[in-house]
């Protein structure tokens, strides 16, 4: 399993990060067959598998519940769960305790939280009681009430100098890497430049230290239109479709189960005395 010392050795030497996320046992087995980097547990949960249309709903023994999941399934990955939606504003103590239940129940390696300037003091609390912190800027999905949607962020020159500022201070604070999302491609590759934790970039161009995608984005799972900044890698809709349309086909015509391919018998001799 690497840890964060062996992300920092990866930007170092210009190895990049891949990322996904899993949200439970089968996915997160899969990403680590397949070689992943890093898994996040991210609070996309909401959308992409429990159904609702932003993080907000998202608690933190949901967030537990999938870390659980994840962890039987990829033993010898590291593992970076969200801390979800108001539970690490109110105060430093929350932050702590949420962040130490989804390590110790969760089995979490580490945990991201949305923000910069106004959770600073935050990462370091959570940074200084042993807890590595991924950094999340940009476009953060939790205020998007408050960006007004999913859009671009920091297109200006003031935002972006903004933007510049909350990076190095997560860093400053002891974040052991940074996401940032959804932003123009030459400020991330500036940050990434900056900084000395890895950038791990989602919709922010190819200069970044790695990339990180939503799972059942990469796969087309589940999903049906996507972020521009997305691309599909699989079609698993049209598998699964594919493969219960044949089910459905075949049971409604007596065609499944046929034989003894699928099938268990009894003993003659058993038949007979059943029989009498
Ligand atoms: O919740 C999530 O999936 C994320 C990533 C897309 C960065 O936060
Ligand atoms: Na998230």
């Amino acid at each position: 399993m690497k840890s964060t010392i062996e992300f920092l050795k990866m930007k170092q030497v210009g190895e990049k990060i891949a990322m996904v996320t899993a949200y439970d046992y089968s996915q997160a087995k899969l990403a680590e067959k397949a070689g992943i980097d890093m898994i996040l547990v991210g609070d996309s949960l909401g959308m992409v598998v429990l159904g609702y249309d932003s993080t907000i709903p998202v608690t933190i023994s949901d967030m537990i519940h999938h870390t659980k999941a994840v962890k039987r399934g990829a033993q010898d990955t590291f593992i970076v769960t969200d801390l979800p939606f108001m539970s690490y504003h109110i105060s430093k103590e929350e932050a702590l305790r949420t962040a130490g239940k989804m390590m110790q129940e969760g089995g979490a390696h580490a945990v991201k939280l949305e923000g910069g300037g106004e959770v600073i003091d935050i990462i370091q609390a959570l940074s200084n009681a042993g807890v590595p912190v991924m950094a999340h800027l940009g476009l953060t999905p939790q205020s998007a009430g408050v960006l007004g949607g999913y859009k671009v962020q920091a297109k200006t020159a003031e935002q972006a100098t903004e933007l510049m500022k909350d990076a190095k201070q997560c860093e400053v604070a002891g974040a052991f890497a940074l996401v940032l999302e959804c932003i123009p491609h030459q400020l991330a590759q500036k940050i990434a430049y900056q900084l000395r934790i890895p950038v791990i970039g989602i919709g922010a161009g190819s200069k970044t230290d790695g990339q990180v995608l939503v799972f059942h984005d990469v796969v087309t799972f589940g999903v049906e239109r996507v972020p521009k900044f997305v691309k599909s890698f699989a079609d698993v809709n049209r598998e699964v479709l594919h493969g219960l349309n044949d089910y459905i086909r075949e049971v409604k015509a007596g065609h499944f189960p046929k034989g003894s391919k699928h099938t268990f018998s009894m003993e003659q001799e058993e038949l007979t005395s059943l029989e009498k």
